[in-house]
């Protein structure tokens, strides 16, 4: 049997280019004719998936998700395949699908602008996942980026009406169309990894928690493992039900936006540990009773304490981070006698090193922590992680970072975000600042020797690929860096990213205010850059 299939003429969008995390666009672009069937057909042309194999399809539930879904499934039956499998709904957090794929599919599309918001004014994203679950890496991109530039035509089947809403096969002879529940899977892979008794007796123990969804997708998976399965109060997850414009909020676990968490976490009968997670669910930010874990700190710590979690129990096999990230993982790394792999900023540079076997946690500074169980960063996962140390340590999550910070030093880190700066002001920034590079190892700034300054630049040590220019480094040498790139996630202007860090190995002071402690090292950076008089802004829109 074969489907009656319309082949669309189309020309090609001049945009349609994948950056850090696939296609992100203002959904209004998405809304134009042909725009989102063109890009589809892009990546089904490159992905080139074969009769009888399976792609999955989900996403987070953003305005449009359920539409687009409908078209991804008539053009993936246009372009010959015959299984696809949906989470219900149209919706899969980002981490979901990456381990639906993992279980035996060709490969999986994402609909998500993770941490965007959503909405007709907001943002709506697409990318595309590999076999391995991870995101496709940048050989796949480029040539999905070329196919979509020269594309002419598109191929959609003529399908019956389907059930997006109905668990269980609709079989139209030449398709499989499966819907599958999108939180079993995921949550039964979680009670393989981590010690559910343990958080379970915590909880019943009396330790409160609060999980804030964001009104994203989250919300059904976190009532599902910490209220039903792990036994945490009903109304432990606040804005746990997923809307289409994310309640009017912007989705990103941060202090800024995930407010109403904040606001408890920081207030008066505070629980004991806090934690959101993003509108794809990838992303996680962790608080302790008024005690904010910043994510480089939350990798090291994870990785300081893995073997007390099942999963990770016998050891760590390396451990990776991107490259702006702190380097507190670096310390533990060493400590343990592990590889640590430094790469360019985005998860899909991780995929190769957890394929390989040769890294089993790595992390972002972007509130991003995974490990090898998937091949995305994982919100909810860093959540059970870090309530398994807490039940098997017996110590609050502040007791926790400060013994860290006693046993390892502590890196001082904060990131300035420049939003919608105009893209030639942007650009003039970093071409002021790479016009010096070369001229600043050996001299002396703010009283610290530069040792390096370049654009990072990355080999990927499984495959030999090389990708450049991921970001300008000064590199001191006590351990402090300053990082300027450009974000690749953006929809209106350029956003400029400034990271600034530095360590201090003398434990007895690892608390000292972070402001005054980084100080110097920010004004050096905002100084060498001339940010502000080439942007003409004083300050930066969001400080982490
Ligand atoms: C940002 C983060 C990066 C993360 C990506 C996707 O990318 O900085 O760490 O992987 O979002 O969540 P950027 O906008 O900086 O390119
Ligand atoms: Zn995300």
């Amino acid at each position: 049997m074969t489907p009656s299939i319309t082949v669309v003429p189309t020309s090609p969008f001049a945009d349609q280019r994948p950056g850090t995390s696939g296609l992100r666009k203002r959904t209004t672009v998405f809304q134009q004719p042909h725009y989102l069937e063109n890009f589809v057909q892009a990546l089904l042309d490159i992905a080139a998936i074969a009769p009888g194999q399976a792609l999955v399809v989900g996403g987070d539930g953003r305005f449009l998700n359920r539409e687009a879904i409908g078209t991804i499934v008539r053009m993936a039956a246009g372009n010959g395949i015959t299984h696809v499998v949906v989470g219900r709904g149209g919706l899969l957090s980002t981490p979901a699908a990456s381990h639906l794929i993992r279980q035996g599919a060709a490969g999986g599309i994402i609909l998500s602008a993770s941490h965007n918001p959503g909405g007709a004014d907001g943002d709506f994203g697409i990318k595309y996942n590999t076999a391995n679950g991870g995101p496709a890496p940048e050989s796949f991109t480029n040539k999905v980026a070329e196919r979509a530039a020269a594309l002419t035509e598109y191929r959609v089947a003529e399908l019956p009406a389907f059930d997006l809403d109905a668990v269980g096969v609709q079989d139209f002879g030449y398709l499989k169309l499966e819907v599958v529940d999108p939180v079993a899977a995921y949550a039964a892979l979680m009670e393989t990894l981590f010690d559910f008794g343990a958080i379970r007796a915590l909880i019943a123990g009396g330790f409160r928690l609060r999980f804030d969804a964001m009104h994203a997708i989250t919300g059904p998976y976190a009532v599902e493992i910490l209220e039903r399965r792990l036994g945490a109060p009903v109304g432990t997850v606040i804005n746990g039900t997923p809307l289409p414009d994310f309640g009017g909020g912007h989705p990103d676990p941060n202090l800024t936006y995930a407010h109403d968490l904040v606001e408890e976490l920081f207030g008066d009968n505070a629980p004991d540990f806090g934690a959101a997670s993003d509108g794809d669910g990838d992303r996680n930010m962790i608080l302790g009773q008024r005690f904010f874990v910043t994510p480089s700190d939350s990798l090291a710590v994870l990785a300081a304490n893995a073997t007390l979690v099942p999963a990770y129990r016998g050891g760590l096999a390396g451990v990776a981070r991107s490259m702006p990230t702190s380097a507190a993982v670096d310390v533990v790394a060493e400590r343990l006698g592990i590889p640590c792999f430094e790469t360019p900023t985005g998860w899909k540079f991780f995929g190769n090193l957890l394929d390989a076997g040769r890294i089993t946690l790595c992390g972002e500074e972007s509130f991003g922590t995974g490990s090898n169980h998937v091949r995305e960063k994982d919100g909810l996962w860093a959540v059970l992680f870090w309530l398994n140390v807490v039940a098997a340590r017996g110590e609050s999550v502040e007791q926790i970072v400060r013994a860290h910070w006693a046993e390892y030093g502590r890196n001082y880190y904060t990131r300035y975000d420049y939003e919608g700066v105009p893209t030639e002001a942007a650009n003039s920034v970093m071409a002021h600042l790479r016009s010096q590079l070369a001229s600043l190892p050996g001299q002396v700034l703010g009283g610290r020797v530069v040792k390096a300054a370049d654009d990072f630049s990355y080999t990927d040590p499984v495959d030999g690929s090389v990708s450049a220019k991921q970001g300008l480094r000064i590199l001191f040498a006590d351990g402090t860096r300053i990082v300027f790139r450009l974000s690749g996630t953006g929809t209106e202007g350029t956003t400029i990213r400034a990271y600034f860090e530095t360590i201090v190995v003398d434990r007895k002071h690892a608390e000292y205010p972070v402001d005054s402690t980084l100080a110097e090292v920010i004004k050096l950076g905002l100084e060498l850059s001339q940010i502000a008089s080439y942007t003409l802004r004083a300050t930066p829109t969001v400080i982490v």
